[in-house]
């Protein structure tokens, strides 16, 4: 018997075995630095694709030294860096999951402390390895310094970034792409009017705002070709007033199916701190479901989606194309090996060992 959320989805020619997948989260892992990845990100990606999802996407990479969140970010801005991850896309492939990476600029959010540990607040000083933010504009995010506004040869050399690192991570072997337009980063920064006040072509009308995140979007594509399935996350509003907004997402979603982007991937805030978010069980699914309607394009809902039942429900009732879910694969790697347990689907790539550990 099938089971909605265990339809394979085909995007660009590439097979995917499921619907279930894994969002980027940041382990901020590495404390050798220098963005390269671990034997904890192996050990926990790998468990991950041995779990039965789809696709594992590999946490938030910085395109640039500059573009990480933290210093204890992954990057792909050099040859180690590739090097390592493609033992990671080996392992993920070896259990049948396709690989996705999260390409990312941190903007003006770059160069904070890493999200568990002592966390002093502020910037991280450059003693202990941090570095001037760059953004839109010099405004600052709540609590952090204002980054440095980017000039036109900082924007070509941030679109640049996104290009050599979709290469690494093309040559690395990662089957998708996916660019960070979200959670108050970078892309996202030049979205939204309360982080961008620029007068030049980035900045003003929506069209001004988008074009930055067109753009990547536009030379990542000359870059690795047609036969790779390119992803864009999204925040669908900053929950703020005369912020970004849903409207502005469903415009912007359209467009970048014009641009050949694949799947949109519909998360929410981050570019604004202490908004009042109405958190809950599959809280940002119809701005998800908004955008597949009026776009057209496939796409991926997040946020408390952690019960069997309801991950089927979504995709039976098309609200939604993927389900991403994370918190609840970091409490259980085997999250869709229970789900399928729970659906009475019997998982035909289940690993063997399994078998007697469930029905
Ligand atoms: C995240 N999230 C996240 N999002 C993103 O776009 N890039 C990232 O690198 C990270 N990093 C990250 C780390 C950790 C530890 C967590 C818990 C979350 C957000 C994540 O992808 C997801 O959107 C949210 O966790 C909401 O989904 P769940 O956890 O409710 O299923």
């Amino acid at each position: 018997m099938t089971r909605a959320v265990f339809d394979p989805i085909t995007l660009r020619g590439l097979e995917i075995r499921n619907r279930l997948w894994i969002p980027p989260m940041c382990q901020y892992a590495v404390d050798a630095q220098d963005g390269v990845p671990t034997d904890w990100h192996l050990m926990h990606l790998g468990s991950l694709a041995r779990g039965g999802a789809g696709v594992v996407t590999v946490e938030a990479t910085g395109v640039t030294p500059e573009g990480r969140i933290s210093p204890q970010d992954l990057g792909l801005w050099n040859d180690a860096q590739r090097d390592a991850l493609s033992r990671i896309t080996d392992l993920i492939h070896a259990q049948g999951a396709q690989a996705a990476i999260q390409l990312a600029h941190a903007g003006r959010k770059a160069s904070t402390w890493r999200a568990w540990g002592p966390r002093p607040g502020g910037n991280v000083p450059a003693e202990h390895g941090g570095w001037q933010s760059v953004g839109p504009s010099e405004i600052p995010f709540d609590g952090l310094e204002a980054p440095e506004a980017l000039d036109a040869a900082g924007i070509d050399a941030v679109v640049a970034g996104f290009v050599a690192a979709a290469r690494r991570a093309v040559d690395a072997g990662f089957d998708l792409l996916e660019l960070h337009g979200a959670h108050g980063y970078l892309l996202h920064e030049f979205l939204s009017p309360l982080s961008n006040d620029r007068t030049d072509e980035y900045g003003g009308s929506l069209e001004n705002r988008a074009r930055l995140l067109l753009r990547v979007v536009d030379a990542v594509r000359a870059e690795v070709g047609e036969a790779v399935p390119m992803i864009v996350r999204l925040s669908a509003t900053d929950w703020a007033e005369g912020g970004w907004d849903l409207p502005q997402t469903e415009t912007l979603s359209s467009w970048l199916g014009a641009h050949g982007v694949d799947l949109i991937s519909i998360s929410s805030g981050g570019n604004v701190a202490d908004v009042q978010i109405p958190v809950g069980p599959g809280y940002q699914l119809p701005f998800a479901s908004a955008v597949r309607r009026s776009s057209g394009l496939p796409v991926a809902a997040v946020g408390m989606i952690d019960d069997p039942f309801q991950a089927e429900q979504i995709v039976a009732l098309d609200q939604a194309d993927v389900v991403l879910v994370g918190r609840e694969s970091l409490r259980d790697p085997n999250f869709p090996i229970r789900t399928a347990d729970a659906l009475r689907y019997d998982m035909p790539y289940k690993p063997g060992p399994y078998e007697r550990a469930y029905r």
